[in-house]
C-alpha cells in the first residue's frame, strides 16, 4: 500500500532488500530503496520520480491496487535510471501523462529512454506548476549529482523532493527516518560514492536548504526526514572543507612487511594524538574504504611490489580515492619489494589530481631495518607537524 506522507501526498517506492552492491562498485549493507511519490492535488495528480526497470512491473500494479486512475504530470528530477526508468512504462500506463523536468533532464530521458519531446513539459528554476490545491515549485540544482539534477518543492506543505541529494542505500518499513549509527553509516557511505565528488556544490544546496527550512526532506534513495537538521547537519560536516585529524592506511602486503611498517607508523601516531584507520585492500569493503575517505586528511598507502610496479589493488584504491575527490591535504606512500621497479612514481600520478602535499615515501627491500624504521618515525613527525599547522592536533 502506498503510505500517505502528508495530507494527499504518498509514498510509492520499493525496497531493493536483495541488492547486494550499487553502481557495480559500493557494497550495500542492506539493499536499498527507490522512493517514489504521488501528489494529489485537488485537480491534477503528479509522481515524482519514478522507479528502478526491475520492478516496473510491480510498481504499475501499485497504482491499481492503491486506486490511482490518473497521472497528470511525471516529475523527473534527474535522469538516472533508477528513478527515470519507468517513466517509458508509466507513460503507457496514463497516455495522458506529461514528463515534467528541466531542459538538461530533458535530454538525457530522451536520449536514454526514447521518450518524444511532445510529452516532455520543460520547466525553468522556480517555475511553478499548478495541481490545484497545490503548486509545485523547481529547483534546478546542478551537479547533485548529474547535471540534469532538480528539487520539486510543494509550496503550501513546506517540503521538498531531493532525488539522490541526502540519500542513504538504505531498506525501511516506517518511510520515516529514525537517527541510529546504521542509517547515519549507510547516508556517509552514500555521499561517499556519489556526492562527494561534488562536495562545494553539496555545501551550496545545504546552505540553501537550511536557509528555506522544509519541514521535510524526502531523498528518492532511503528513508523520509521530518527532522531534516539531522541529514543537513551530517552533510555540513561530511561535505565540509576541513579534514579531521584523520590518516587512512590503505595496505596491501605480501608477505608481512608492509604490514608491519604501517602498523609501527599507525602506533606512533597513536602515539602523538593522531588516530589511523587501517585498510586491507585485498580483503577490505570498499563501502569502509569509502566512509574512511570522507573524514581524513593524511593519506598513506602500503603496498607490496608485483613485479616491477605496486599491487593492481593499490591502484584500484588510488584511483578510486582520485576520483572521489576527498578532502585530503597530505599523502605518502610505504612498501616493500624483493627486486627492482618503481613502487611509488605511478600511484602518486594517480593521486595528482587531489594536489596534495607528498611526504618522501619510504621504499624497503624485504623487512624493515632500523634506518627504516627512523623513517618511519621522521614520517610520523612530519605528519604530526603538518596537522598541527591545519589546526587539528
Ligand atoms: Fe539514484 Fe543518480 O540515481
Amino acid at each position: 500500500m502506498f503510505k500517505e506522507i502528508k495530507k494527499n501526498i504518498f509514498y510509492a517506492g520499493m525496497n531493493d532488500e536483495g541488492r547486494l552492491i550499487f553502481d557495480e562498485l559500493i557494497p550495500l549493507d542492506k539493499g536499498t530503496s527507490y522512493n517514489s511519490y504521488i501528489i494529489l492535488g485537488s485537480e491534477k495528480t503528479a509522481v515524482v520520480d519514478t522507479m528502478y526497470p526491475k520492478f516496473t512491473r510491480e510498481y504499475l500494479k501499485s497504482f491499481d491496487d492503491n486506486g490511482i486512475k490518473k497521472v497528470d504530470y511525471i516529475i523527473a528530477n534527474h535522469g538516472e535510471q533508477d528513478h527515470s526508468g519507468s517513466i517509458p512504462a508509466l507513460l503507457e500506463k496514463f497516455p495522458n501523462a506529461i514528463v515534467v523536468t528541466n531542459a538538461v533532464c530533458a535530454g538525457n530521458i530522451k536520449e536514454m529512454l526514447g521518450v518524444n519531446s511532445d510529452k516532455i513539459k520543460i520547466i525553468k528554476n522556480d517555475e511553478e506548476l499548478s495541481l490545484g490545491d497545490k503548486t509545485l515549485q523547481f529547483k534546478i540544482a546542478p551537479g547533485v549529482h548529474w547535471p540534469d539534477t532538480m528539487f520539486t518543492y510543494v509550496k503550501e506543505d513546506n517540503i521538498i523532493f531531493t532525488c539522490d541529494f541526502l540519500g542513504a542505500h538504505y531498506i525501511f518499513d516506517d518511510v520515516f527516518a529514525v537517527p541510529s549509527k546504521d542509517l547515519e553509516k549507510s547516508a556517509k557511505k552514500y555521499f561517499a560514492e556519489i556526492m562527494m565528488p561534488f562536495s562545494s556544490v553539496c555545501r551550496k544546496y545545504t546552505a540553501m536548504l537550511k536557509e528555506l527550512k522544509p519541514d521535510m526532506v524526502l531523498p528518492s534513495h532511503g528513508p523520509v526526514h521530518k527532522n531534516p537538521s539531522y541529514i543537513l547537519d551530517l552533510y555540513e560536516d561530511w561535505a565540509g572543507e576541513k579534514g579531521k585529524n584523520l590518516v587512512l592506511l590503505p595496505f596491501v602486503s605480501m608477505y608481512n612487511s608492509t604490514e608491519i611498517m604501517i602498523d609501527y607508523l599507525a602506533d606512533k601516531l597513536k602515539e602523538k594524538g593522531i588516530p589511523s584507520v587501517k585498510y586491507d585492500m585485498v580483503t577490505g569493503n570498499l563501502g569502509d574504504l569509502a566512509i574512511a575517505l570522507v573524514d581524513g586528511t593524511t593519506l598513506v598507502m602500503g603496498t607490496s611490489m608485483v613485479l616491477a610496479g605496486p599491487h593492481p589493488a593499490a591502484f584500484n584504491t588510488a584511483y578510486l580515492a582520485s576520483i572521489l575527490r576527498p578532502k585530503f591535504k597530505i599523502a605518502s606512500f610505504i612498501g616493500s619489494f624483493g627486486w627492482g621497479g618503481n613502487l611509488f612514481g605511478k600511484m602518486a600520478d594517480m593521486l595528482a589530481p587531489l594536489k596534495l602535499d607528498i611526504i618522501e615515501p619510504i621504499q624497503v627491500k624485504g623487512l624493515a631495518k632500523p634506518d627504516d624504521y627512523a623513517k618511519l618515525d621522521k614520517m610520523a613527525e612530519e605528519i604530526y607537524n603538518k596537522h598541527k599547522e591545519l589546526g587539528l592536533v
